[in-house]
């Protein structure tokens, strides 16, 4: 949600700072900021917008010091703008903070007693102020952060500075992800791996209900009864690169064009492709004997977990239920004795998705994640973690992630299907060798002269978009049009095919575009009678098929999407890639921000 850094050293901390939060831009990008201690007083610059606002700030207005912090923020409390931009600063204190205070407005009414006025309409403001009031009524930093973290409540990471005591840096964690990297006389801390691996690789994550006392020597950190406690360090393979567009526009593009080769490298990891032997890593449970699948996640992690039900009760033939990460825990769900419950994420770090995890932990299900971040929180907590070999995902709108989600998770229920007994070896062979096949047919399409300009430039005119997909591909009728309306800012709608006579085929009319994700799979007849009934409303239809369905169907489309034929089990992973097509050059035609889309973050650390 927000992306935070601190760095205490004996050199100037500004430069290394940007750098930290320029990695950490895909967290938020509504505003930015950073503030330095220099001869025992706060400097701080700040600027709405993007952080190339910042940088241009920073020429302007110079900050140093060898101790400093500095945030990129995704607004939850006050409109995104400099006046909120953290760093806040009250008196001789200086805050940065991913999360929310949740009991913000009762020590804002406190503080007011106190005669403390307002400036800012963040939840994160009142941090600064009670921090200081304790530092002026003579507290030590020990005893101010007891103080303060005995006082608040809710979601956080906290890195604060105090201008009497710049040897010190503290810090806090509680659901938010916080993480330190260990220099020589210099100590950094940044939200993950990526805001640090270019400055050191020795990482250690902080755990909730851990505090610090950090100076540029040592990290003392706490844990929730105050006892000092040892968190352990690794060397983090996160990439100390900073990542970049190369030949492509967007790093969605590059990301999109990057698919058959990420996707080769996951499944390799999981199928040798010599033998088309498949081995996963050890699990709590014995597959053959699993009584229920819980799947859980967000977004276009959640349509994976969909398209994932089709596979895991289809081949592997265990009852599977999907939910909506913030639904789940609220739902009061009915967990199977001996069940296992698989988290999907790419940051590994969406706090829905991370609750909802411990919340099956503590309901004695046997914890699987499947990441594109292994050293992330949610892979930390889980008893197996399966990895997306996808490397970074920078663009806000998932691409790379999700296909390579979608070939471990049909790896995983090919698997478990020949495990159990109910999937033939031939059969899943089949599968495999199509598995194997993919990014050839990815690539295909990828190089195909396809007129994606063609139909987008009419998309991106459209007011409303219908998608539309049946059975294993009903959730890529969902995903496209959550790619559409994230990075085009378009309303789209992803329905059953099926299901739009029940009442959405009440929003058809005259030049309406439908988009149908239609291979010529089992549920081919049933998808053209819908196309055909929207057809008849007046709609106009991309049609997503393969050389068998255009035949039949070609005379009712607009536009035509010539898909290369496969088994028809993957073809919710070759779909993936027209609908995200789509989108993005729907939104390129608009020229709306594609990497960094209005009101979105990559990574949602806030419920
Ligand atoms: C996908 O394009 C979106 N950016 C969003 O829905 C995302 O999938 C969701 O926030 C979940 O993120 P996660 O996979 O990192 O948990």
């Amino acid at each position: 949600m927000c992306g935070i850094v601190g760095i205490i050293s004996t050199q100037s901390v500004t430069k290394r700072i940007l750098t930290s939060l320029k990695r950490l831009e895909y967290r938020g990008y509504d505003s930015a900021g950073i503030s330095a201690i220099k001869n025992r007083k706060i400097e701080r610059c700040r600027a709405a917008g993007k952080l190339s606002n910042l940088e241009q700030a920073l020429v302007k207005q110079p900050i140093s010091g060898s101790i400093g912090i500095g945030h990129t923020r995704w607004a939850t409390h006050g409109v995104p703008s400099i006046e909120n931009a953290h760093p806040h600063v009250s008196g001789q204190v200086a805050v940065v903070h991913n999360g929310i205070i949740e009991n913000y407005q009762q020590l804002k009414e406190e503080l007011a007693n106190d005669g403390v006025t307002m400036q800012t309409e963040t939840d994160t403001e009142v941090v600064a102020h009670l921090a200081n009031a304790y530092l002026q009524a003579g507290m030590q930093p020990k005893e101010m952060m007891q103080a303060l973290l005995s006082k608040i409540q809710g979601a956080f990471a906290l890195l604060i500075m105090m201008a009497q005591h710049p040897d010190t840096l503290l810090a806090a964690r509680k659901y938010s992800p916080l993480a330190i990297a260990y220099g020589d006389d210099e100590m950094f801390l940044g939200s993950d791996a990526l805001a640090l691996a270019h400055l050191s690789r020795k990482i250690s994550y902080f755990e909730d209900g851990d505090w610090a006392i950090i100076t540029k020597d040592e990290a003392k950190i706490f844990n929730l009864k105050n006892e000092i406690v040892e968190r352990p360090s690794k060397i983090t393979d996160a990439s100390n690169k900073t990542p970049d567009k190369g030949k492509y526009a967007h790093y969605m593009e590059k990301e999109i064009n990057e698919q058959p080769e990420v996707i080769g490298y996951t499944f390799a990891s999981y199928c040798s492709p010599t033998t088309g032997k498949i081995t996963l890593p050890k699990f709590k449970f014995c597959p053959s004997e699993l009584p229920k699948l819980t799947i859980v996640a967000a977004g276009t992690s959640f349509y994976a977990g969909m398209v994932a039900k089709y596979w895991f009760e289809n081949l592997a033939r265990i009852p599977t239920e999907v939910d909506i990460a913030s639904e789940f825990r609220y739902r009061n769900p009915v967990l199977i004795k001996n069940g296992a419950a698989l988290f999907i994420s790419q940051s590994g770090e969406s706090l829905d998705t991370l609750m909802a995890q411990r919340y099956a932990k503590e309901n004695g299900q046997n914890i699987i994640s499947l990441v594109n971040v292994p050293e992330s929180t949610i892979a930390r907590e889980s008893d197996t973690v399966l990895k997306t070999l996808a490397g970074p995902e920078i663009s806000v709108a998932s691409t790379k992630a999700f296909t390579t989600q979608l070939v471990t998770l049909l790896t995983m229920a090919v698997h478990w299907g020949e495990l159990r007994g109910v999937l033939s070896d031939r059969e899943a062979k089949k599968i495999t060798d199509n598995l194997a096949n993919l990014p050839s047919l990815l690539a295909r399409v990828l190089s195909d002269d396809l007129d994606w300009i063609g139909a987008s430039s009419e998309l991106a005119l459209s007011q409303d978009v219908i998608y539309l997909g049946r059975g294993v591909n009903f959730p890529i009728a969902l995903e496209g049009a959550l790619k559409l309306k994230e990075i085009s800012y378009i309303h789209a709608e992803g329905y059953a095919a099926g299901e739009m006579k029940h009442g959405p085929i009440a929003l058809l009319e005259r030049g309406v575009p439908v988009v149908m994700v239609a291979p010529h799979d089992e549920w081919f007849e049933k998808t053209s009678s819908n196309l055909k009934e929207a057809l008849a409303r007046g709609a106009r239809v991309v049609l997503l098929s393969d050389d068998k369905g255009i035949e039949k169907l070609h005379e009712a489309a607009t536009w035509i999407f010539r898909m290369p034929r496969v088994h028809p089990i993957l073809t919710p992973i070759l779909y993936s890639l027209p609908v995200q097509l789509l989108a993005y050059h729907t939104a390129k035609e608009k020229g709306t921000e594609i990497d960094q889309p209005r009101n979105l973050a990559k990574s949602v650390t806030v419920e």
